[in-house]
């Protein structure tokens, strides 16, 4: 099966289901406890055709970029979709030129298909951030640029300093997340329509809640997952990706769960579920 793609800014076409890697290889330290176990995940989701692999500087303190790139060995790198983060106390000039410097080697890449700026921090001015963005861009070491947990007003901000499209604003959002993130307020209320309206690609972070949510508590659900002979799980992905340019990049480990959600991935659901789903919460 597939994963359905979308056409973003520059003609950049994006799957709209990617794999996230946080607490693969560490949280905020290295873990190499378990690195076989996710080299093996990332790359049985490689083969079952996912392209996108999002990671960031941030995790396992770089240890999650080091198993990425022995996970992505023996694939073809152009057709991989690379997405790191640099992080938000990262975003002086030069702080930023070292941080992707850094990232490639772990990744032992030439270029990220896409960088992003994982928080925004309001004590380095957007201007100074960009310079060294929009160098990164014209040496080709980054492809494309985007940001992360950024609000709209923020987001704006950016793009008075660049005439390179911002291609996403990755954010918490899910079924049970729309306004109340950790991170970042408003975002189905706000960011989102915002980030719409200049055509910047929405992907959703933590868009399985992590895993956490109890589908039996949620009749709606199970009874729209079982007209689609789906999991509740699959019709909370689906809900997402069928939404207008938006993306998610869940963790998945295990190979039933990188199985469901390729398979969610290509779930279309009717606009009444899809009403029912977005009144689920306010
Ligand atoms: N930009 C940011 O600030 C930011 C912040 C947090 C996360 N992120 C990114 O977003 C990614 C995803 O977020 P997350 O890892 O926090 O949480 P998540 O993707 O919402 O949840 C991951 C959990 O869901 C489980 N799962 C996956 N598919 C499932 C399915 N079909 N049915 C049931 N359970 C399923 C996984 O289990 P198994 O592992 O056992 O398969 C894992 O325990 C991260 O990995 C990271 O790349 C970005």
């Amino acid at each position: 099966m597939s994963i359905p793609e979308i056409l973003v800014q520059k003609r950049m076409s994006l799957p709209k289901l990617g794999i996230g890697t946080w607490e693969m290889g560490g949280r905020h330290s290295p873990d190499k406890s378990e690195d076989q176990r996710f080299i093996r995940a990332i790359r049985f989701a490689l083969e079952q055709g996912i392209r996108h692999i999002d990671t960031a500087e941030m995790y396992g303190n770089g240890h999650t970029e080091e198993l990425v790139a022995q996970a992505i060995q023996g694939f073809d790198r152009e057709k991989l979709l690379i997405t790191s983060k640099v992080s938000g106390d990262h975003l002086a000039y030069q702080d930023v030129i070292e941080a992707a410097h850094n990232s490639l080697k772990r990744l032992q890449t030439d270029y990220l298909d896409l960088y992003l700026l994982h928080w925004p921090n309001p004590e380095v001015p957007a201007e100074e951030t960009m310079k060294a963005i929009n160098k990164l861009l014209q040496q080709g070491k980054i492809r494309n640029f985007g940001l992360s947990n950024f609000s709209a007003a923020q987001t704006e901000e950016i793009l008075q300093w660049t005439d390179e499209p911002i291609i996403t604003n990755q954010l918490e959002y899910n079924l049970f997340t729309r306004n109340n993130g950790r991170i970042t307020e408003d975002v189905e209320a706000a960011i989102i329509p915002f980030c719409l309206s200049k055509g910047i690609s929405i992907t959703a972070w933590r868009p399985l809640m992590k895993g956490a949510f109890n589908p039996m508590q949620q009749p709606l659900i199970n009874e729209i997952a079982a007209r689609h002979e789906a999991t509740p799980m699959q019709i909370a992905l689906a809900w997402l990706l069928n939404k207008p340019l938006t993306l998610a990049i869940p963790k998945m480990t295990s190979e039933t769960h990188i199985l469901e959600n390729i398979t969610a991935a290509n779930i279309t659901l009717e606009e009444q579920e899809m009403r029912l789903l977005d009144g689920l919460v306010n």
